[in-house]
């Protein structure tokens, strides 16, 4: 089969998006506080009896966009057969998106950029230039928490970590209901003895899976 029939099939084997949340870890740490901080928004999404599924970035092989375009007519990417095709069908189906990235360089890490960069396949342009654009993820009431963590105590120095995630979620019509900045933590897993963090991550889950059923 051609690539691009394949990752087309591949799409077309998703339902229609409903209240099920998918977490995405953008850590290269195994075990680091990304991973226990999405852990704990995602249990508190659990405990609203919402499913969840979660990938860590760093797991997956994947490259970042090469804006080939051919996104443009095939309304997927299939410039690119890797580990995104595997899960775009998931976060087509999934209303709820849990973001968490670590502060990298006062912004988010390389994985959540080449993440977010192949969710440009989800826009649509017109022939104007600049081209006007939707994205065919809007109106879809999806919403999204949105979590960053930094070593690093002052909010200068997570730099644009949260609003590097914020702007083009919103713009790809994710309502984000709750943010969570982590200052102070360096260490590996360190988040896991930060009670109130975890209490606030819990409730955020909870949050999330509220807004997709109300
Ligand atoms: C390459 C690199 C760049 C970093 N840049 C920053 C930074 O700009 N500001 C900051 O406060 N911490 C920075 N840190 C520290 C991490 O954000 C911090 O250790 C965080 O807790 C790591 O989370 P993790 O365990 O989920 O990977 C950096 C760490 C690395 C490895």
């Amino acid at each position: 089969m051609k690539a691009d029939n394949f990752q087309k099939n591949l799409i077309s084997r998703h339902g229609p998006p409903r209240a099920k949340v998918m977490g995405i870890g953008g850590s290269p740490r195994k075990n680091g506080n990304s991973d226990v901080l999405l852990r704990q928004v995602l249990k508190g999404v659990s405990q609203a009896k919402l499913p969840v599924s979660s990938v860590h970035l760093r797991e997956l092989q994947f490259q970042p966009c090469i804006g080939c375009e051919r996104c443009r007519k095939d309304k997927i990417c299939t410039g690119l057969k890797d580990g995104m095709s595997i899960i775009y069908p998931e976060i087509l189906e999934s209303r709820g998106m849990v973001l968490v990235s670590p502060t990298h360089n006062y912004n988010v890490t390389a994985w959540i950029k080449a993440f977010i960069d192949r969710l440009y396949c989800f826009y649509e342009f017109d022939d104007n230039r600049p081209r006007g654009w939707s994205s065919r993820l809007a109106g879809q009431n999806r919403r999204a928490v949105l979590v960053a963590i930094c070593e690093q105590e002052v909010k200068e120095d997570m730099g644009y970590t949260l609003g590097a995630m914020r702007r083009p979620l919103k713009a790809l019509g994710y309502d984000i209901i709750g943010e969570l900045p982590v200052y102070g933590i360096f260490d590996r897993g360190k988040a896991r003895e930060k009670r109130e963090v975890l209490a606030e991550a819990f409730r955020l889950g909870k949050e999330l899976a509220g807004s997709l059923t109300s």
